[in-house]
C-alpha cells in the first residue's frame, strides 16, 4: 500500500486558467475604460461648454427670425442667437427691440408678458423694461444686453450684435 503524498507537488499552470486569468483581466480593463468614459464626459461637457459656447455666440454676428415680420404690436417672439434665447418685440408698427432672454442674475431664460407690458425672470422674480431691456425689479444686477435689429423684409427680421 503506498502512502499518500503529503508534498504537493507543483501544478502547471493550465492553458485554460491562462486565458480565463486574460479574460478576466481584458474584462476589467473593459469595465474600467467604460466606467471612465461614462464618468469623463459629462465631467469633458461640464467643463468645456462655457468655452464652446463662447466662441459659438461669438461666431454668430447676424440672424433672420423667420415671419417675425408678422408680429402684431406689443407681441414679442424668443430666438436663438447662437446658443443664447433672445426676445424679439414689436413695440409699434416700425419699432422693434431686440435683446438677450437670459437673466443677468443667474441666467435664467426670462419671459415678455405683454399684458403687463414688462419682461419677467421666474426663477427669482426679476423683472425688466421690455422696450429697454433696463432691469427694474429683483435681483438682476444689470440690463439684459441688447441687439440691434437692422431690417425688416418679407422674409423676417434681421438682428445683429451690437
Ligand atoms: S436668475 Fe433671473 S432673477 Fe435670478
Amino acid at each position: 500500500m503506498s502512502k499518500p503524498n503529503k508534498h504537493k507537488e507543483p501544478v502547471a499552470p493550465q492553458p485554460e486558467s491562462i486565458s480565463r486569468r486574460v479574460f478576466t483581466g481584458l474584462a476589467l480593463g473593459g469595465v474600467g475604460i467604460c466606467y471612465a468614459a461614462a464618468v469623463g464626459y459629462p465631467v469633458y461637457r461640464y467643463l468645456m461648454s462655457p468655452v464652446e459656447k463662447a466662441a459659438e455666440v461669438a461666431a454668430v454676428t447676424e440672424v433672420v427670425v423667420k415671419d417675425a415680420q408678422k408680429l402684431p404690436v406689443g407681441s414679442g417672439v424668443m430666438f436663438k442667437f447662437g446658443a443664447e434665447p433672445c426676445l424679439l418685440i414689436r413695440q409699434a408698427e416700425d419699432k422693434w427691440t431686440a435683446m438677450s432672454a437670459k437673466c443677468t442674475h443667474l441666467g435664467c431664460t426670462v419671459q415678455h408678458e405683454p399684458e403687463q407690458n414688462r419682461i419677467v425672470c421666474a426663477c427669482h422674480g426679476g423683472v425688466y423694461d421690455p422696450e429697454t431691456g433696463g432691469n427694474i425689479s429683483g435681483p438682476p444686477p444689470r440690463p439684459l444686453s441688447q441687439l440691434v435689429v437692422k431690417e425688416v423684409t418679407e422674409e423676417g427680421v434681421r438682428v445683429a450684435r451690437n
